[in-house]
């Protein structure tokens, strides 16, 4: 499956070109160049590029990078190795293999159609199949390093191939090996999952009983999951191909459980999850909108009206504004609570 001609990328273009459709925000903004990637050649002269200096971006769909400079002097490598399969079954589990340049959603619509669940929690996720375990998706009650096998990834360093077993991968709530500075040095190829034969919905998302209740479902089925998922995203998320955004443009922030008591004294009704470590996780959004910022406007950028965790595009957005909204955003909420908000995608 690895084996791939090292050929040379197969387009590419040495003219700047615009960004805006490489990246589901949309903002305007310029790249050195474009790469698509095809072939473990083209993985092998990403690798070249990148020990040569020259920055190159990485990207799968662009749907957690943010172009926020106009003009970016560094070229644009897509991630478009194709190809799934299953392997066999290891531990109670299917083990299916995914290449790297794979639509996630589509990914996990084929693992279901093939009669194998487990990954229906996170349907409708925009982006690949190979950033999915740099910022450890997660949704509606499960994350993705519970269903991780291995990854298999090109070490640009010793330039060779590896495989990466899920303790190897770091994986803590939207973070990973491949976000720290040590995992810098791998490009994800392909992504090996492990479903359970022995499947059980996982229903811990109170919005996801909820829509699984109309009409009753006493046993939902990984489709009815599926499409309850589908249809709460739709509800409250934006859809990139009509108004540009990244999801969830910061962390759900973690605090100290003395610093959440106080928080709670003053405001009772404030989300918060207690968190295995002894911190407890608070909710983004909730912070965001009780400043006031849900559903506003600031020049082209806005705050979604159903979401207050998604910061959109409202059309023609240039990055000093979405870098300005960013500045108001924290600084309110740090003044508010007390809570640092970080910026969830990576901003170029
Ligand atoms: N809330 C508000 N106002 C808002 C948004 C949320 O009060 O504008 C409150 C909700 O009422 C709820 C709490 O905040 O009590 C949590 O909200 P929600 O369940 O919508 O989830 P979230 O924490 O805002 C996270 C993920 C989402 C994922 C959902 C569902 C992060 C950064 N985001 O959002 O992921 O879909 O949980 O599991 O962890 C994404 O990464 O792009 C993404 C959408």
């Amino acid at each position: 499956m690895f084996q791939g001609q090292p050929a040379l990328p197969s387009a590419s273009t040495h003219t700047a070109i615009n960004a805006s459709a490489f990246h589901t925000f949309g903002l305007h903004s310029t790249v050195a160049g474009f790469r698509s990637i095809q072939t473990m050649g083209c993985v092998q002269a990403l690798a070249n590029a990148e020990r040569a200096g020259l920055q190159p971006i990485l990207i799968g769909q662009g749907s957690n990078t943010v172009f926020v400079s106009t003009e970016v002097q560094r070229c644009l490598w897509q991630m478009n190795i194709k190809g799934k399969t299953k392997l066999g079954t290891d531990a109670g589990c299917y083990i299916l293999r995914a290449m790297a340049g794979e639509n996630w959603h589509e990914w996990v619509e084929w693992t279901l159609a093939q009669g194998y669940p487990g990954l229906e929690n996170l349907a409708l996720i925009p982006g690949t199949v190979g950033a999915s375990p740099v910022q450890n998706i997660g949704a509606y009650g499960l994350e993705l390093a519970e269903r991780i096998h291995a990854v298999h990834v090109w070490n640009t360093q010793a330039q060779c191939l590896e495989v990466l077993k899920t303790k190897d991968c770091a994986f803590a709530y939207r973070d990973s090996i491949f976000k720290q500075q040590v995992g810098l040095r791998y490009i994800i190829v392909a992504v090996d999952f492990a479903l359970p034969i022995a499947w059980q919905p996982k229903l811990d998302y109170a919005d996801l009983r909820k829509g699984l209740l109309q009409p009753p479902s006493l046993s939902p089925s990984a489709w009815d999951v599926f499409h309850a998922v589908c249809a709460i995203r739709t509800a409250k998320l934006p859809d990139p191909k009509h108004l540009g955004n990244s999801g969830s443009f910061f962390k759900n922030p973690w605090v100290s459980a003395q610093h959440a008591a106080q928080l709670l004294q003053q405001f009772p009704n404030m989300p918060h999850y207690p968190m295995p470590t002894e911190h407890v996780k608070l909710a983004a959004g909730w912070l965001i909108e009780q400043c006031g910022f849900k559903g506003t406007a600031h020049g082209r950028v806005g705050v979604y009206a159903k979401q207050a965790l998604v910061l959109c595009n409202l059309g023609q957005a240039t990055g000093p504004e979405l870098q300005q909204l960013i500045g108001t955003i924290t600084q309110k909420v740090k003044a508010r609570f007390g809570v640092m908000l970080e910026v969830e995608p990576v901003l170029i």
